[in-house]
């Protein structure tokens, strides 16, 4: 144990992290120097490398602060800091499913703190809490620029556009019951270390995830061609309020998953319709 590997809080020493399993670490290091040498300069991969060590536990654990702090010549005051700066990097156990509602200010309004609350209810959690069998954990997240598909939810980083408080419940009882969720677009959902160690730089072997992860939304590239100043004829993406759903598909509708809410988001001001819907016929 180095110098730069004893923990210190506050004037408190601590006792030494617990050390990896043999196996565990031998992975550990070959992947760590896989990672280290994309950089010119060893320092820059300590973000790639907490989440690798977070792929091995699901959370940054002090013996993974102390792993990424001995690869790269850190002290782990250092790496506790950053650790600690992004919301990314989980402190301690949590779920395979880390189910973020998007409470900023669009989302908010548009049903996000509803959703919030119907879920704090149906799991019995708060946030940052995880279910007792350990499978979702709930959280508040910040704004995940998907504004355009307010309010949105995202289960691994993954998004679920448009949701409402009954589309996210089923999604919830959907993870809860192992049942197969589809994301809205992008990549396949997969578990939060899995997503960690794509997160970390190792490439996505499933088959069509990466197919599936690019591109923009439907509603993103009706925004853009406003901005272009270009006729946008298919832009109603999002439902007139207390309009039942259209029995013609709305181009780029296709891609919603079975998660989807229908498209009314909000009812919370009836006389005004909002966005594209409303201009359309103008
Ligand atoms: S406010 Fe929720 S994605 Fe932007």
């Amino acid at each position: 144990m180095t110098a730069s590997n004893q923990e210190v809080s506050l004037g408190m020493p601590q006792l030494p992290a617990p050390a990896y399993p043999a196996d565990v670490l031998g992975r550990l290091e070959a992947d760590a120097k896989e990672v280290i040498a994309r950089y010119p300069g060893s320092r820059s991969a300590l973000l790639p490398l907490l989440h690798l060590v977070q792929a091995e536990e699901g959370f940054v654990s002090r013996t993974g602060m102390a792993f990424c702090a001995d690869r790269l010549g850190l002290t782990t005051a250092e790496v506790t800091a950053v650790a600690t700066f992004y919301s990314m990097y989980r402190r301690r156990p949590s779920g395979d499913y880390q189910v973020g509602v998007c409470t900023n200010t669009l989302c908010a309004v548009m049903g996000g703190d509803a959703i919030f609350d119907r879920l704090k209810e149906h799991l019995g959690v708060g946030n940052d809490e995880t279910t007792d069998d350990g499978k979702v954990t709930l959280e508040h997240i910040e704004c995940n620029a998907a504004c355009d598909f307010a309010p949105v939810v995202m289960v691994n980083w993954e998004f679920f556009d448009n949701q409402t408080p009954e589309s996210a419940t089923r999604l919830v009882d959907d993870l809860l019951a192992g049942r197969t969720v589809e994301p809205t677009r992008g990549a396949p959902l997969c578990t939060y270390k899995e997503t960690s160690r794509i997160l970390a730089g190792f490439p996505d072997t499933r088959p069509g995830a990466v197919e599936a992860s690019g591109g923009a939304g439907a509603a993103s590239l009706v925004g853009l061609k406003l901005a272009k100043g270009e006729a946008a004829p298919h832009a109603r993406v999002v439902g007139q309020r207390g309009e039942a759903p259209s029995a013609q598909p709305q181009k780029g509708a296709e891609h919603l998953s079975s998660h989807d809410a229908p498209q009314q988001t909000s009812d919370s001001d009836p006389d005004n319709p909002a966005g594209p819907a409303a201009e359309e016929g103008k």
